[in-house]
């Protein structure tokens, strides 16, 4: 896809990403969003920044990446890092955590909640908000009143673009292949418009969800006590350097005890030194008796 001597890629733009302008590129995606981009990555920089040129009419890298960097650059500074993110999500992904939340861990916040106390979960880059509703759903499952408790999931995000379809909730019939028809039957009103079949959520499993703009890297404007946080194929775009920097902050912002489950390829290295135990397939809980050990 790359460009060759002026030869336009498939993407049809000539603008050439060359080594000084993606290391510019790697630099302010780490800075903005702690993304970690190798080398490897160039041509499909190269490829989705094209299309942004494309939007803005900038001629080069150079030049957009001065905008971006420059006094009125920060609309376009969040397009770059939607562009640079990768958003790819499924409903009931990697399913053993779901199992675990069904058997392990609601039992007793569904006993909490019943006698008025409160249930906090948190998706920690949601993209298009298969997660947040797969929670929504096993929680229903569990409890068929559970929404008339003290229930709520935070979905957030750093790309407007894919909270927007979270909110909206519409799916089309692929996206919904990994979920059983009795549930599709329970949460979602079916349509049908030019492209097929629709699925929208219904507004039983959004009122459980509040989404929210959240970048990782920034402060955190939660209070904490999330019960579980679900923060799953986010931070294996981020630096090893990065990872270690929000792990405690993931911990102080759990519950004693609260449950955090990490992507099939995301691993916390030395659980036990930040306080937590390692209770099942990138599975961890905050030890008990361990101190919040970050203000976030
Ligand atoms: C691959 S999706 C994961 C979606 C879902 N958690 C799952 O496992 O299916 C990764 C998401 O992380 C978000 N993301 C990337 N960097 C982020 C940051 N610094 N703060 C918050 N979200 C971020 C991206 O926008 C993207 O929607």
């Amino acid at each position: 896809m790359s460009s060759l001597g002026g030869i336009p890629a498939r993407d049809g733009s000539t603008a050439v990403l060359d080594t000084a302008a993606f290391a510019r590129v790697t630099k302010i995606a780490l800075a903005a969003a702690g993304l970690s981009i190798p080398e490897s990555k160039r041509t499909m920089v190269q490829s989705r920044l094209a299309r942004r040129l494309k939007v803005t009419g900038i001629p080069t890298f150079d030049r957009y990446l001065d905008h971006v960097e420059g006094p009125d650059g920060a609309v376009e500074l969040e397009q770059m890092v939607s562009a640079l993110t990768t958003n790819v999500s499924h409903f009931f992904r990697e399913d053993h955590h779901f199992t675990a939340l069904r058997e392990k861990v609601l039992p007793g916040l569904l006993e909490r909640a019943r006698r008025g106390g409160r249930i906090r979960i948190w998706s920690a880059g949601c993209s298009t908000g298969q997660e947040p509703y797969s929670i929504a759903m096993t929680l229903l499952e569990a409890d068929n009143r559970i929404d008339t408790h003290d229930v709520k999931i935070l979905a957030s995000d750093i790309d407007l673009k894919v909270l927007a379809a979270a909110k909206a909730g519409q799916y089309d019939d692929r996206q919904m292949q990994a979920i059983p028809d009795a549930l599709v039957a329970r949460y979602f009103d079916r349509s049908r418009d030019a492209d097929g079949e629709r699925f929208s959520a219904k507004d039983r499993l959004r009122n459980l969800v509040s989404f929210r703009q959240l970048n990782l890297m920034a402060q955190w404007p939660m209070r904490g006590g999330f019960d579980a946080i679900f923060c799953r194929n986010v931070v294996i775009y981020f630096s090893e350097e990065t990872q270690a920097s929000l792990w405690p902050r993931f911990h102080s912002a759990l519950t004693p005890e609260g449950w955090f489950f990490l992507g099939h390829s995301e691993r916390i290295h030395d659980p036990g030194k930040i306080g937590f135990d390692t209770v099942g397939v990138t599975t961890y809980r905050r030890r008990a008796g361990t101190e919040r050990n970050s203000t976030y």
